[in-house]
């Protein structure tokens, strides 16, 4: 994206604030300016030809930042805003609380689910579906990898089979499931952007797998699942999670489990060390 350096100075103030600024603040002055134009750009764009940025253009964003885009949500401000006061976890937390107090709003991936539900998906395609994206709190690259190691000791094979592939599948569009590569990865890949050797390696795999079709539902509710207008909430799910997913008694993060360090990060993500 090309930036006006007149229409920027003047959106925060004029010369004399800029001068007046830490170097942080400009850097976050400059990254809204960008993400308001990009709005704009879309808003301009409805029914038109929207411009998608190309890879270099999203690489020269990279040092308009203080912090690194794959950084979880609950570790980064709001839109270059300070941190808040994070609320402590209960003793024992269950996946609702995690819900509650670390994935929320959550809801895109609670919109996934109600769409899973509504066309009358599996049980575990549902519950991969409300669980696809959540480790977005945590960390963003690789999130089908990460997504699936948080969720697999206690949720059915199938259902992490489906979160850990589902960011594979969608680089790759299946007319016949009904899915189509998304705008949005135009928006925040680049449009020229190739997927790296090891996800077009995983993709061969997953073609030729028995699950093809797990992973790829996730997708296929994925698309549809951005909605600022529809009202969600857990609560339609609770009996699916009851029967699918394996709440450990001594809460998420203590019961020694393979990925329970992620939860206890989760939990606890001021901790220095
Ligand atoms: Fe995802
Ligand atoms: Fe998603």
């Amino acid at each position: 994206m090309e930036v006006d350096r007149r229409a920027f100075i003047a959106s925060i103030g004029g010369a004399a604030a800029v001068a007046a600024m830490s170097h942080e603040a400009k850097a976050d002055a400059l990254e809204h300016y960008m993400e308001d134009q990009l709005d704009e750009q879309v808003a301009a764009n409805q029914g038109g030809q929207e411009k998608f940025p190309t890879v270099a253009e999203i690489e020269a964003q990279i040092e308009t930042r203080p912090f690194r885009r794959g950084t979880g949500s609950v570790f980064t401000g709001q839109r270059g805003q300070n941190v808040k006061k994070i609320t402590p976890m209960p003793d024992k937390p269950t996946l609702k609380d995690f819900f509650e107090l670390r994935f929320a709003p959550a809801n895109h991936v609670l919109q996934s689910a109600t769409r899973a539900m509504k066309t009358g998906m599996t049980e575990e395609v549902i519950l991969a579906c409300l669980l696809h994206d959540c480790v977005l709190s945590l960390i963003k690259p690789d999130h089908g990898w990460w997504g699936a190691q948080l969720f697999e000791p206690y949720i059915p094979e199938k259902s992490a089979f489906a979160i850990r592939y589902h960011q594979t599948l969608r680089f790759f569009p299946d007319e016949q499931a009904g899915y189509e590569y998304p705008d949005q990865y135009y928006r925040i890949f680049g449009h020229d952007y190739q997927p790296p050797q090891y996800i077009q390696d995983t993709y061969k795999m997953l073609k030729n797998h028995k699950w093809y079709m797990e992973p790829r539902l996730v997708t296929v509710n994925d698309l549809y699942a951005f909605d600022p207008n529809a009202k969600v909430s857990i609560e339609p799910f609770e009996d699916i999670i009851g029967r699918h997913f394996k709440q450990p008694k001594e809460g998420l993060g203590y019961d020694n489990s393979p990925s329970a360090h992620m939860w206890r990060t989760l939990a606890r993500p001021d901790n220095p060390l």
